[in-house]
């Protein structure tokens, strides 16, 4: 009896150390060394592409940013999503918006950015939906039949899968932010989020709230710059909607 209950501890142990092990080189296996033209800084960035499905054959790229200035192995998990829909999150908010760097004139070297959120937090910037930036789909029709439900869901199983290659960040504070057309993409992921964890009583996406930036105002904006600009019997048509 002992024996065995030692045996099935070791054997327990072996396994999780395996996992582990094997999470970690998956990780590694995405580590960015350094960006062309980047100057030296002291935090770690992955990037690479999650299976969102395997059927279809398709995947979501990504660029991580640890924190810098606080503990990564403390600070939150933030995912920023860019809108559009078709705008991409490694090319906008990563590289010209929030992310560690800004791209020089010459259009070959980095500078830091001086007010990058991986001063708080640890970044995850998504390109999504599949077809968007780097991320793709091996199946055609999959560009023909996209949409916020099936974004969401997307994003969902990402989490879920990126969360297998960054095991240390299971349980972590997490927060979804975008902008713009992400004002929609924001709120459903969320929604799902926390569907997906009721009753779950340490959930591994330990969802604590999520943010959003100018979609009521740029709609309101857009719209009145439409409605100027079209002829009276037009505002009655769109405006009325
Ligand atoms: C898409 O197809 C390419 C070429 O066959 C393959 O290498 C890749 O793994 C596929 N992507 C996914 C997500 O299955
Ligand atoms: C990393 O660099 C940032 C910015 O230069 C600095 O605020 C932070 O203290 C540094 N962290 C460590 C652990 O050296
Ligand atoms: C949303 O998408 C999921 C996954 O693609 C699907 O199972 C579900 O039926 C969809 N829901 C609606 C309301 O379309």
């Amino acid at each position: 009896m002992a024996t065995a209950a030692v045996l099935a501890a070791t054997l327990a142990l072996f396994l999780r150390a395996a996992a582990a092990t094997a999470a970690t080189a998956a990780a590694e296996a995405d580590r960015i060394g350094r960006l062309p033209g980047q100057p030296p800084v002291n935090f770690s960035m992955y990037s690479g592409y999650v299976t969102v499905d395997a059927a279809a054959g398709r995947a979501l790229f990504y660029w991580f940013i640890e924190a810098a200035g606080v503990p990564a192995e403390s600070a939150p998990l933030v995912l920023w999503l860019n809108g559009g829909p078709g705008c991409s999150s490694v090319g906008y908010g990563a590289s010209e918006e929030l992310g560690a760097f800004r791209i020089n004139a010459d259009g070959r070297t980095l500078y830091l950015n001086p007010y990058p959120w991986n001063k708080v937090a640890n970044m995850l910037f998504l390109d999504s939906p599949a077809g968007v930036g780097y991320s793709y789909s091996n199946s055609t029709s999959d560009l023909y039949t996209a949409g916020d439900n099936k974004t969401a869901h997307d994003s969902y199983n990402f989490l879920v899968n990126w969360l297998e290659r960054f095991p240390q960040y299971k349980h972590r504070d997490f927060y979804i932010t975008g902008e713009s057309y992400a004002g929609h993409y924001v709120p459903q992921l969320s929604q799902l989020v926390y569907r997906n964890n009721k009753g779950i009583e340490k959930p591994i996406l330990n969802f604590k709230g999520f943010m959003v930036r100018t979609q009521i105002f740029m709609n309101l904006y857009l719209l009145l710059m439409f409605c100027l600009l079209i002829s009276v019997e037009m505002i009655g048509w769109k405006c009325g909607n």
